[in-house]
């Protein structure tokens, strides 16, 4: 299931980032595909800013990968507590072939204390959870965006389906 959304300015991209945010747990991993000058850094700044990340978060465009500390709120019935995570923000441009996704550890990020977010997902596909989300933001330049999540498992689909901004 798709879930489709537009964004008119980059502080709007931020917002639906911010939205997907206040709607992950530990152990997500959510992929960020798009040309260059999309907005995916845009986007995760918004996730980042959700978890509480303190700090400028930068496209990890020549260390691959940078971490940050944040948290996710787990609403209970009366209550709510709030769980320390690891936000893993990975960006995979450089790489250029599969086996260097081993090399650098891809799969260590996907753990239950950890919520992952990579931009250029596509050389790592055959490392990737199945139970991801994948978002594709489509445009560049000053144009709106397209901003397109695609659920892979039914849980995304319940947890997605009154985003909203
Ligand atoms: N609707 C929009 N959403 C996201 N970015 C936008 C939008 N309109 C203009 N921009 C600009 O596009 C650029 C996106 O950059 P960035 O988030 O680094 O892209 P990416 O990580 O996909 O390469 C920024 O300079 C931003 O100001
Ligand atoms: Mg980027």
């Amino acid at each position: 299931m798709d879930y489709r959304v537009t964004s008119a300015t980059v502080e709007q991209t931020r917002e639906w980032g911010k939205q997907l945010g206040a709607r992950l747990r530990g152990g997500d991993v959510v992929t960020l595909s798009g040309d260059l000058g999309a907005g995916k850094t845009a986007f995760a700044q918004g996730v980042g800013e959700s978890l509480g990340v303190k700090g400028p978060m930068t496209s990890p465009t020549f260390t691959f990968q940078q971490e940050y500390s944040g948290r996710v709120l787990n609403s209970g019935i009366e209550t709510q507590t709030e769980t320390e995570i690891r936000l893993i923000h990975m960006d995979l441009y450089r790489l250029q072939r599969p086996e260097e996704v081993e090399v650098i550890g891809v799969e260590d990020a996907f753990v239950e204390e950890a919520v992952c977010l990579i931009e250029w997902p596509e050389i790592a596909e055959d490392f990737l959870p199945e139970s991801r989300l994948d978002v594709q933001i489509i445009g560049s330049g000053e144009a709106s965006r397209e901003i397109i999540f695609h659920a892979r498992e039914h849980n995304w689909e319940q947890r997605l389906k009154d985003l909203n901004i």
